[in-house]
């Protein structure tokens, strides 16, 4: 009897602690994220001239500051800098390695937990990998989607995407505080299943990643802040670089 309670609370203890291990275990989403230059920085105060989607980031659906004591290391992504400074470019300071040392200790040391990604230069490479490969830039373009003065209805520019990629992207606006009748196009992630084939933004992919969808907050205010969901019956503006 004696043994009992000890017994009880060693089967309570292994239980709840699987159950934390396997909710923030492995992801089951990765969320590759695009920008527009000219919008992050009229919402962040910055000066770009870049006409193309940038990557902003490649997001892991589970947890975040996985491992503080990896520290970035420019040296092991050395071959993929050039690739990086125009793909992935740090829209406040071009010259910087900031935003990418960020991404990494944010996202890229939880990423890691996959084989496919536990090294920068895993992660880094598939990252530019898969946004050469989706190329979202010229697919816009193709279907007559460009920086202009006139105003997008939200559900054609939601729809060349679904049609193109066969999966639902998620697509973030700012909204203008001085004229609420239009929206500012800012950012659009389309995502991945842990093969790297596209799936559904939205789909909800099993329970176990229920615990951690509060992060889908946090990334919300990484860098990009100030985006929400677009709003389907609001004009969407896609400013042309000023
Ligand atoms: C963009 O600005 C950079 C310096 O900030 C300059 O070197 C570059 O030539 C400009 N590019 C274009 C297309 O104007
Ligand atoms: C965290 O990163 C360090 C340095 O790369 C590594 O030695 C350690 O095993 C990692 N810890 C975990 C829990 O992955
Ligand atoms: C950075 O990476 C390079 C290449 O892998 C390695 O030689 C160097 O020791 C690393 N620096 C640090 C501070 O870990
Ligand atoms: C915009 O999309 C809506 C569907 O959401 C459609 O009913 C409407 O006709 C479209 N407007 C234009 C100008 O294409
Ligand atoms: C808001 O934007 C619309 C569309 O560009 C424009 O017609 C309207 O005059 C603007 N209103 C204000 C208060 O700036
Ligand atoms: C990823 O999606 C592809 C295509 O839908 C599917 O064949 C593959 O099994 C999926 N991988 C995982 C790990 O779910």
């Amino acid at each position: 009897m004696r043994l009992c309670y000890p017994l009880l609370i060693c089967l309570v203890l292994t239980m709840s602690s699987s159950f934390i291990i396997s909710s923030k275990h492995m992801w089951t989403k990765m969320i590759l994220t695009h920008h527009w230059p000219t919008t992050f920085c009229s919402m962040e105060h910055c000066q770009s001239n870049i006409s193309q989607w940038t990557l902003h980031g490649f997001w892991p659906d589970g947890g975040a500051f996985c491992n503080s004591s990896w520290h970035f290391n420019s040296s092991e992504i050395e071959d993929l800098l050039p690739d990086m400074k125009t793909s992935w470019p740090d829209l406040f300071d071009p010259l910087s390695n900031e935003f990418w040392k960020y991404e990494w200790k944010k996202h890229g040391t939880c990423a890691a937990k996959a084989i496919s990604l536990n090294s920068q230069h895993k992660y880094f490479s598939k990252a530019l990998n898969l946004y050469h490969t989706l190329d979202l830039d010229s697919i816009l373009k193709k279907f007559s989607i460009t920086p202009s003065p006139q105003y997008y209805n939200f559900s054609y520019i939601e729809g060349v995407i679904e049609n193109f990629y066969h999966v639902k992207p998620k697509i973030q606006c700012g909204q203008s505080t001085k004229n609420d009748s239009f929206q500012v196009l800012g950012q659009i992630e389309l995502c991945f299943n842990s093969s790297f084939a596209l799936m559904d933004c939205e789909k909800p992919v099993s329970t176990e990643s229920v615990p951690d969808r509060g992060w889908d907050y946090t990334m919300n205010v990484d860098k990009g802040s100030g985006l929400s969901m677009c709003n389907p019956d609001v004009p969407v503006y896609y400013p042309p670089v000023e």
